[in-house]
């Protein structure tokens, strides 16, 4: 029987109701294939900070580091919007922490679940990309990030800088992803402004030479936005900067109808496969793409989904267990075939399954 160690770090708001969804899961996948999953939970975020004073204590990132993966769910929440240091920066440091450069966040729209989505049915029909954002560095993170008063008043600063090893090793990601779906990789920058873009554009043309199998164009980020929406079906694989794709995710989110169904994977190397075949087994942390929905936490409403496909994820990358992860794959395709829609699925006013009910109709179909 392999044993997996996994860190479970729920969060604020709806994360714990996520994570335990996902749990649930993991556990149905470990009595049928006979897998040893050990948990380990801890406090992170909002809820770290009432009982520490902090969103992330070293013990935490410790355990994050020896664990084979990590689950997370989501932080912050209203509570804490004033503290000096926000729970947000939980997840940020632990990204820079465990070196969670690459984070996976596929959007796909199931059969079936067009009227679901606020776009018209023709052109979110089919849809299925893979936006990969650079998640440890751009604007997020180099110095200087600092706010201070001058005579002339307050004054602001966060850099968007990027090291020529920080954006080939991202690209590389790409291109492997590109290379084992549809062969075409969208790198998405800012290269008629910003001078990080223009050498993200530089890196993208070099590495592309090593990868003559996979078609690379090059989109401007305003608007790359617009065609996101006006023809999703274009992209495969997408390659962008931290905040770019922090914000192109969120929009894209809204093609597969909620934020809520979008799962995502942060990785701290090159997933595939290796040189002999064999799935390469990547350090990383799992976690839907949405955040804490403070408005609709405690009552039932959140959808499992993003964090159940993000536990798939784990089992696909971290440990090379591909046969489990596409088994929770099919029984999340099934439970919305069948119908079955969390509450920001469901027309206003219907009848819609709980986090419970959902997590039910999947276990189901295990
Ligand atoms: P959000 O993603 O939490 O919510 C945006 C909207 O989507 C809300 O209306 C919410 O109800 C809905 N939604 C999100 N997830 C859902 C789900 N699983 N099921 C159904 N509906 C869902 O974004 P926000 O409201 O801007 O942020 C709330 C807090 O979460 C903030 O403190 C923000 O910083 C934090 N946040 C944390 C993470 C993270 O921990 N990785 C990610 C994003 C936002
Ligand atoms: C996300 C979130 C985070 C981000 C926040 C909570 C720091 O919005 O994971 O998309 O901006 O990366
Ligand atoms: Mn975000």
């Amino acid at each position: 029987m392999a044993t997996f160690d996994i860190m479970v770090l729920p969060g604020d708001g709806i994360g714990p109701e996520v994570t335990g969804a996902s749990q649930q899961v993991l556990d149905a996948v470990a009595a049928r294939w006979k897998h040893n999953f050990r948990y380990q939970t801890d406090v992170v975020g909002g809820g770290a900070i009432d009982a520490y004073g902090t969103p992330l204590r070293d013990e935490t990132v410790k355990s994050a580091r020896r664990a084979n993966a990590v689950l997370f769910g989501a932080v912050g929440g209203p509570k804490w919007d004033n503290e000096p240091v926000r729970p947000e920066a939980a997840i940020l440091g632990l990204r820079k922490a465990l070196g969670l450069y690459a984070n996976i966040r596929p959007v796909k729209v199931f059969p079936g679940m067009e009227p679901a989505s606020p776009l018209k049915d023709d052109r979110v029909r089919g849809a299925d990309m893979v936006i990969l954002r650079e998640l440890t560095g751009g604007l997020y993170y180099a110095p200087p990030k600092k706010r201070w008063e001058t005579k002339a008043g307050r004054k602001g600063v966060d850099t968007l800088l990027y090291t020529e090893k920080e954006i080939e090793r991202i690209l590389r990601v790409g291109f492997e992803l590109a290379r084992s779906r549809r062969k075409k990789l969208t790198s998405v920058d800012k290269a008629n402004v910003l001078q990080s873009s223009r050498l993200w554009r530089e890196i993208a043309i070099e590495v592309s030479k090593d990868y003559p199998d996979v078609e690379l164009e090059h989109q401007l980020v305003d608007s790359c936005a617009m065609v996101l929406i006006t023809r999703p079906t274009s992209f495969d694989v997408m390659v962008m900067e931290n905040m770019f794709g922090d914000i192109i995710s969120d929009e894209a989110a809204v093609l597969s109808a909620s934020l809520g169904m979008l799962p995502s994977a942060s990785l701290a190397g090159l997933p595939g496969k290796d040189a002999r075949g064999r799935p390469r087994k990547v350090k990383g942390l799992y976690e839907p793409s949405h955040g804490s929905a403070p408005d609709i936490a405690g009552q039932g409403k959140a959808n499992p989904v993003g964090s159940i496909l993000s536990a798939a994820f784990m089992l696909q990358y971290s440990f090379g267990l591909a046969e489990e992860a596409a088994a929770i794959n099919a029984a999340v395709e099934s439970a919305l075939n069948d119908g079955h829609r969390t509450a920001d699925l469901a027309p206003p006013g219907a009848e819609f399954s709980t986090t419970q009910h959902m997590t039910d109709m999947v276990l189901e179909r295990l």
